[in-house]
């Protein structure tokens, strides 16, 4: 029964009417305070933090029915406001505390509550107060929220100014290369940015809310699904079966080589006959509210037949295995490198050979934000759905045609995002809303729960690799060997093509080998589908290569740093598949780090005990900068009747900070117009307004962006200039009959070339970003579990664009890999749906200490010499970690994550004089070398190369 209360919120008394079952969180949200965030609902992440009688809670688990009448609650709402900032609101904005944002309200609600205790904490107060209050963050590896609290603490106790802390402009004007914060800040840390599901609250039509109804197994038949219990349930407009689909019901997966054995299309929207993974939608529930829906979805009976569920590759791949997907192999395609002299006599005759097998994790992408959209028809009929997107343009393409609409019928726009890294890939999010909307003929809307976005959302495609090196007596590479096997899970969606070509190119790199032979494999599985993730493909190769460098170190007997620094890019040395470089920052990154390596060496040693044990570890990492070869992007930049600039892009922000980005180049690419960076208007991600932009992947929004900018603005520069060299305003250009709007675009066609279909050699991308990574960690000789002391990291992206955006996405990068290295896993899709359940990193499982440093190598091609930077941070920290874990004591990790239990088992068995044996050579369906030459035998004729 509703409740009628007097609450004083944010220093108002209030008298509000709720219901005592409700959250305290969903009852500040329906009363339009909608900078109390829900993230994970059931008390892991903090997004939902408020104030409650000055104590700080987790309000999506306070029933308010346990909220006292007269309690005064302050959220973010109360803290301040955009033109009279909290110290902590803009002390965030100026670290680089925001970035998607999501998490901000809660973390500064937080923070107001320790220093309104404790208004001079230490950096490890800050800290354990955060992991107290389960505040938790995604995006920015924490360590600039505890500077932006030390920060605010000073001002709060007068020791410094707001004004000492704001963002001063650069005496010469230019953003480029500086700390400017990001645009988009400043609603983030005032609970002002209106996310998907607060847009959804607040709609001027009524929406009908959607509940999928999902398979509780992983592989089966469909016999029947009976939706008469649920229409008659209160609320429901319709329950929408496969049946009611107005198209092909197949979501396209843009499968394009011609090695890959699938058309694509196994994809239904709504299953219409088997269940291919757990989670698959068999019907969908329309009702007026999102409890109405949910409860109707509930009522759904759908018969099944079970059918084995193979969980993992290896099982998919075993010969008895029946076909997941009926007419295609589960290993659906397979493909060669072969790169320099025949490698198997140089194995024969090397004096050094390392070998192992490797294994890497579902890495699940753990966004605080579940999925959320809304779909609409816009006022010129379109149909309109506002999601999360990471590839607008690629939504109409890979689904119009699955819910029966014309391609240009369709506009995709993006919602402010609280995080993706990969995870809004897939569009079937997108598909669902689309399908419902046409049949309904009526608005709707879609909001996951966190058990939803765990087993329904793409992950990390787990990984098999068998590879071995062969090094001659100089401790030289001389030869690479590796069949590796990506288990995609039950569906393409876009990125298992790219994926193989990822573990062929990312296999060995930053070491050089002249020669090389390879299988590279893919399957599917009854797991959760693989999807892009920041790095996408490279942590699975590098995992293999990385520890083998170590291992070959050890052999030969020469430092992990020197063996790297012999063995890496040099002028004239070619990556795995055969390319140059044009730039080779590595050797220089190397000798930056040799004096912290023996500084490190020095205090492992001398801090490392019998029960603590420390190590050091390294590892390169190496990231792209465009999609693939014959990338193309493009923008469109506008001269406004106030001689301000508009920038239409697609920018997709995933959490990285695609706003400052934008703004930066922008602004860098107008400088001779003299424009304050506030005359810049950023209008992003809607496909109705900007030209096609490409995804956000690859590390080449800001390359390929950024030099279309630059295209785009000369073309506006040249038609504005005067002869005498200054510029028409618009009034004049309107005047002169100028256009004022330029398309600015951008291509790599010319200067990059695709990889060949039958040897994986070629040079798909102009340009490359470089990093060692440096660990450092505490091993409990006790417990087995790791603590990781110190991050250092060395890149190379040219001269960076935004300091901070840059800094935040090493930061937040690194914190992923830590993850990935320790903890994070997606095992059983009906178990692993909480952030814990999936090993989420709060603010204690990430070090303090992490040191950065760039060196700044002109890129030829790059807008103004740079390159993007957001995959790089999730390379290969995680081997750093796990060489550290066997730098301490002696246990390497074959398998990801390196769990306190696995790395117990090592420490004993050596405790007992025993020797580790590693795990045996992953069968993979057949011998790489009858393989290979079956494929030499059988090659691709088309004459077509990967693209
Ligand atoms: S703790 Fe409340 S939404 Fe996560
Ligand atoms: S900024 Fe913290 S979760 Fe994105």
């Amino acid at each position: 029964m509703p409740r009628k209360m007097l609450l004083n919120i944010n220093g108002v008394d209030k008298l509000i009417v709720t219901d005592p079952e409700e959250s305290l969180a969903n009852a500040l949200r329906a009363l339009g305070l909608t900078g109390t965030k829900v993230g994970c609902g059931t008390g892991q992440c903090g997004t939902c933090t408020v104030l409650l009688d000055g104590k700080v809670i987790r309000s999506c688990a306070r029933k308010m029915k346990n909220v006292p009448e007269f309690s005064k609650i302050v959220t973010i709402e109360g803290l301040g406001s955009p033109t009279n900032l909290h110290p902590l609101q803009l002390s965030w904005i100026v670290h680089g505390g925001v970035q998607c944002g999501i998490c901000t309200p809660g973390f500064i609600v937080s923070a107001k509550g320790l220093l309104d205790t404790n208004p001079n904490p230490t950096r490890e107060e800050v800290r354990e107060w955060f992991q107290k209050n389960r505040n938790a963050c995604r995006c920015t590896g924490y360590k600039p929220l505890v500077d932006a609290v030390m920060d605010a603490a000073a001002v709060g106790r007068g020791e410094k100014s707001m004004d000492d802390l704001a963002f001063k402009m650069p005496a010469d004007q230019r953003i480029y290369n500086s700390d400017v914060p990001k645009p988009t800040a400043l609603a983030k840390v005032t609970g002002l940015c209106d996310y998907g599901d607060d847009i959804n609250h607040k709609l001027p039509f009524k929406a009908w809310h959607l509940a999928e109804v999902h398979a509780r197994v992983s592989h089966a038949r469909i016999l029947s699904v009976d939706t008469s219990e649920a229409e008659k349930m209160p609320g429901v407009v319709k329950v929408i079966t496969a049946r009611d689909i107005k198209g092909t019901n197949r979501i396209n997966g843009m499968c394009s080589y011609p090695t890959n054995k699938s058309d694509g299309f196994e994809r239904c929207i709504i299953n219409d006959e088997k269940v291919y993974q757990y989670g698959d939608v068999l019907a969908v529930v329309a009702a007026h509210t999102e409890k109405e829906a949910r409860a109707a979805a509930d009522k759904v009976k759908v018969a099944l037949e079970e059918l084995p569920a193979y969980m993992n590759g290896l099982a998919a791949v075993a010969e008895d295995a029946m076909e997941i997907h009926p007419g295609t192999p589960n290993m659906f395609c397979d493909m060669a490198c072969i790169k320099g002299e025949e490698t198997k006599p140089l194995f024969e005759t090397a004096p050094y050979v390392v070998e192992g097998s490797f294994h890497t994790t579902r890495q699940p992408h753990l966004v605080l934000e579940p999925m959320v959209g809304l779909a609409y028809f816009d006022e010129e009929g379109r149909l309109t759905v506002q999601s999360k997107s990471q590839f607008l343009h690629a939504v109409p393409l890979m689904v119009a045609e699955a819910v029966g609409i014309a391609p240009d019928k369709v506009r995709v726009i993006d919602n402010p995002v609280g995080g993706s890294f990969g995870c809004t890939m897939s569009p079937h999010l997108e598909a669902v809303l689309m399908a419902c909307c046409l049949i309904l003929d009526h608005p709707v809307c879609l909001h996951f729960d966190y058990a939803e976005q765990s087993f329904f959302t793409g992950k990390r495609a787990t990984s098999y690799f068998n590879v071995r090196l062969a090094a001659d007596e100089q401790g030289k590479l001389t030869a690479m060997e590796y069949d590796f096997l990506f288990d995609h899970g039950a569906y393409h969606d876009g990125t298992s093509d790219p994926l193989i070509e990822k573990g062929f190119r990312w296999c060995g790199a930053g070491l050089y080998f002249p020669n090389v032979r390879g299988v590279g494999r893919i399957c599917c599985s009854n797991h959760a589908f693989g999807t892009a993730f920041r790095a996408f493909g490279s942590p699975q190769a590098l995992f293999a290569t990385e520890q083998l460098a170590d291992m070959m170190a050890e052999k030969i007997g020469i430092d992990p740093l020197e063996f790297r620094y012999r063995n890496t890019y040099w002028p004239g040395t070619t990556m795995t598949s055969g390319c140059t470089m044009d730039v080779h920052p590595l050797p220089k990154l190397v000798e930056m780090m040799r004096p912290k390596y023996h500084a490190a060496l020095e205090r492992a040693g001398k801090e490392s005990t019998p029960e603590k044990k420390r190590g050091v570890g390294l590892a390169f990492g190496m990231y792209d900068s465009t999609f693939s070869a014959n990338d193309f992007c493009e923008i469109i930049f506008e001269l406004n009747p106030d001689n301000t600039v508009t920038l239409l892009c697609g920018w997709h922000d995933m959490g990285q900070g695609a706003d400052a980005g934008a703004l930066v180049l922008a602004h860098e690419a107008l400088r001779p117009l003299g424009l304050k960076p506030e005359q810049i208007r950023l209008v992003m991600n809607d496909t109705a307004l900007h030209p096609f932009y490409g995804a956000a992947a690859g590390s080449r929004s800001h390359y390929m962006g950024g030099k279309a900018m630059i295209d785009g603005a000369n073309q506006l520069m040249a038609a504005m200039r005067k002869p005498d060299g200054t510029f028409r305003t618009h009034e004049e250009m309107a005047r002169e009959n100028i256009p004022v709007r330029y398309n600015g675009k951008a291509t790599t066609v010319g200067y990059s070339s695709p990889c060949d279909f039958n040897t994986m050699q070629g040079n798909p991308n102009p340009t490359q970003t470089y990093g060692l990574f440096m660990a450092e960690v505490a091993v409990d000789t006790k417990t087995g579990k790791t603590k990781v002391v110190k991050m250092t990291l060395h890149a190379d992206f040219g001269p960076i664009g935004s300091k901070l955006a840059v800094d935040g996405q090493m930061y937040g990068g690194i914190a992923q890999g830590i993850g990935l290295a320790l903890t994070e896993d997606f095992v059983d899709p009906a178990r692993d749906v909480t952030l814990r359940a999936q090993g989420f990193p709060y603010i204690m499982d990430i070090p303090d200490d992490i040191e950065l440093e760039y060196t700044e190598t002109v890129r030829p091609t790059g807008p103004f010499g740079s390159s993007g930077c957001a995959e790089l941070p999730l390379t290969s920290g995680h081997v750093a970690i796990v060489n550290a874990i066997y730098n301490a004591t002696g246990v390497r990790i074959y398998e990801l994550p390196a769990t306190p239990e696995k790395v117990l088992k090592g420490i004993k068995a050596l405790e007992k004089g025993g020797k580790l044996l590693p795990p045996p050579k992953y069968y993979l369906g057949s011998d790489m070398y009858e393989r290979l030459e079956y494929l030499r035998q059988h090659p691709v004729v088309s004459g077509e190369e990967a693209s």
